[in-house]
């Protein structure tokens, strides 16, 4: 039977059949469609499935919608509501609007950013159909001097579900995520507290994945997974993975008050380790040569004096001297 509804839906490529007009043709309960398309998916056929339309073989595109998210999603809590959109102006503006009446662990997605934020008051080139942008709320009962380590546990996740996927991604200190020379992944973290503590912390990551071209001011500096590997790669397999990588090195942190498994992927994925680096604050440049990232996630560089420092986020822009660029 479950033969007969790929054939009917390959028959149809593209096209929406509902559950009842499956379960029609083919004499079955509307159940047994739902059971039978379930296990064909997970035997990797492109099937996309939307309420209200049905269920449809996908040609030569990629699936990437709430319903099929939603489904898929395998962490507790973070993405336990997630909401996808078309095109939005930012995730994280989004996000900073619905934030106090959502709950810990919301998730917001959308295919298109029209004004996309990067760190610093830059923009996130964002086109439609090309990358992941995606944005975390999170209700942390954290002093908000800490919440530094969540952009990173974000960036080793990041990472770590790359890694997982075979692609060789490393880790520029604190957050950014390298191919090669040039920076595929970034995260803006954005947070409201009181003195009492935090409201919420808004994760945002964007992560290029098959755009073939770049706009010219970008072209040296950001790249694709697609341009990287030559292969197209699928949007909802790298969200699926990474909120569930997440959620287990949050839970892991929020758990156990230590940053340890987070540190050991930035420790491990690091471009910088063993590199002479520029470290650039507002008053000065110097030189230094990277040494650890230590338990809380700072970056242990020695320097001119050939003495130990630890560098706090936020507090300086990393430059490398020879492999990659900013
Ligand atoms: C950086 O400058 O490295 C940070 C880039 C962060 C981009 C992401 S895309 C999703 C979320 N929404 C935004 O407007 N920015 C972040």
């Amino acid at each position: 039977m479950k033969s007969k509804i790929l054939n009917m839906l390959k028959a149809h490529e593209n096209t929406f059949l509902s559950g009842a007009e499956i379960s029609e043709a083919l004499s079955i309960s509307r159940q047994a469609v739902s059971k039978h398309i379930k296990k064909l998916k997970e035997e990797g056929h492109a099937i996309e499935s939307v309420s209200r339309k049905g269920h449809r073989y996908v040609s030569g595109e990629e699936i990437y919608n709430q319903t099929e998210l939603l489904s898929e999603n395998s962490a507790r809590v973070i993405g336990k509501k997630l909401i996808f959109l078309e095109s939005i102006d930012s995730t994280n503006d989004y996000m900073k609007k619905i934030a106090m009446e959502s709950p810990h662990g919301t998730v917001v997605i959308s295919d298109e950013q029209t004004s996309g934020k990067g760190r610093l008051g830059r923009q996130w080139a964002s086109e439609k159909g090309t990358g992941i942008w995606i944005s975390v709320l999170l209700k942390p009962d954290i002093e908000p001097s800490e919440a530094p380590k969540i952009t990173q546990i974000a960036a080793a996740a990041l990472t770590k579900a790359l890694n997982d996927l075979g692609l060789a991604v490393q880790i520029k200190w604190p957050n950014d995520l390298i191919i090669g020379k040039r920076k595929v992944s970034g995260t803006l973290t954005e947070m409201s507290a009181e003195l009492g503590g935090i409201n919420y912390v808004i994760v945002g990551t964007g992560l290029n994945v098959n755009q073939s071209t770049f706009p010219e001011d970008l072209t040296d500096k950001a790249t694709s997974i697609y341009l990287e590997t030559g292969q197209k790669a699928s949007r909802k397999e790298i969200v699926l993975l990474f909120l569930k990588t997440f959620e287990d090195l949050y839970d892991d942190f929020v758990d156990s008050g230590s940053l340890q498994k987070t540190v050991a992927i930035c420790k491990a994925q690091s471009v910088l380790m063993n590199r002479h680096v520029r470290l650039i604050t507002k008053s000065k440049t110097r030189e230094v040569k990277v040494i650890d990232i230590n338990e809380d996630g700072q970056l242990v560089v020695e320097n001119e004096q050939g003495l130990l420092e630890n560098v706090f986020y936020g507090e300086v822009s990393v430059r490398g001297l020879y492999e990659y660029v900013d």
